[in-house]
């Protein structure tokens, strides 16, 4: 696990963003895995400007996102698809027919779940990027989930309900229920860049770096990964040492 320690969200923003830059210089035909949230907007915002200097482009990009929420459509403004459009998708010269954002089809959750892990196995995502939740989530995998889990359905935590509902009126308007990849999905990703900024982070962060692995903390699955960069700033590193 490599950790880049930055003074604050933006230089997070641009070490992160740099590193997908980097690799889409390289291969414009990159595989993306993508998070929503507020941790990648500002590596949205550089994606979108590297864009518009020529620096690189979306057309041959593929993109699989980690995860929806169910029971709202993807025109309803806090669809993570509608997210990914506002903030980047829209912005760049991408193929929309090569986007992908997992959706729990009614009455065919089990299949909707199934075929997003049989695509992902498939293709094999080059690059995911991850933000983390105070809990330690990753996608929508709260803790106690298994390492081994794919694709599923998943019932929110009232502190994961509580924490998104700064993006809707009220609580009672935070979907119950998400479809999220799985721990097994996340990992088979060939690198995992994860973005934690804010001192709302610093105990998330304490305990990823502690190294310990366990499913209390689903973050601490990436330790078996060999090809994971974090990405923090000073006030997430306030707990440490
Ligand atoms: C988003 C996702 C979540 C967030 C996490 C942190 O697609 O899967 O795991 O990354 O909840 O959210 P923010 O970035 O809003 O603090």
């Amino acid at each position: 696990m490599l950790v880049i320690r930055c003074k604050n969200y933006d230089e997070c923003s641009k070490a992160a963003s740099d590193i997908f830059k980097n690799a889409l210089k390289e291969n414009p035909n990159m595989i993306l895995g993508l998070a929503t949230g507020s941790s990648p907007i500002g590596i949205y915002q550089n994606l979108i400007k590297d864009y518009e200097n020529g620096e690189i482009s979306f057309k041959n990009v593929r993109t699989y996102n980690l995860d929806e929420y169910v029971g709202i459509t993807r025109e309803h403004p806090q669809s993570y698809y509608y997210f990914m459009n506002d903030n980047l998708f829209n912005h760049v010269d991408i193929n929309k027919e090569n986007v992908h954002v997992p959706f729990a089809y009614e009455g065919k959750y089990e299949e909707s779940c199934k075929a997003y892990t049989e695509e992902l196995k498939k293709v094999s995502v080059d690059i995911q990027l991850l933000g983390i939740g105070a809990n330690g989530h990753i996608g929508f995998n709260e803790p106690k989930t298994s390492f081994d889990q794919e694709t599923f359905i998943v019932t929110l935590t009232e502190k994961t309900r509580e924490d998104n509902k700064r993006f809707f009126n009220s609580i009672d308007e935070v979907p119950t229920h998400a479809i999220t990849m799985g721990i097994a999905d996340i990992m088979r990703a060939k690198k995992i860049v994860l973005i934690a900024c804010g001192e709302n982070k610093a105990e998330a962060v304490k305990r990823l770096l502690s190294g310990e692995i366990t499913t209390d903390f689903p973050a601490s699955a990436l330790h078996n990964h060999n090809d994971v960069v974090v990405v923090i700033d000073d006030a997430a590193c306030k707990l440490l040492d």
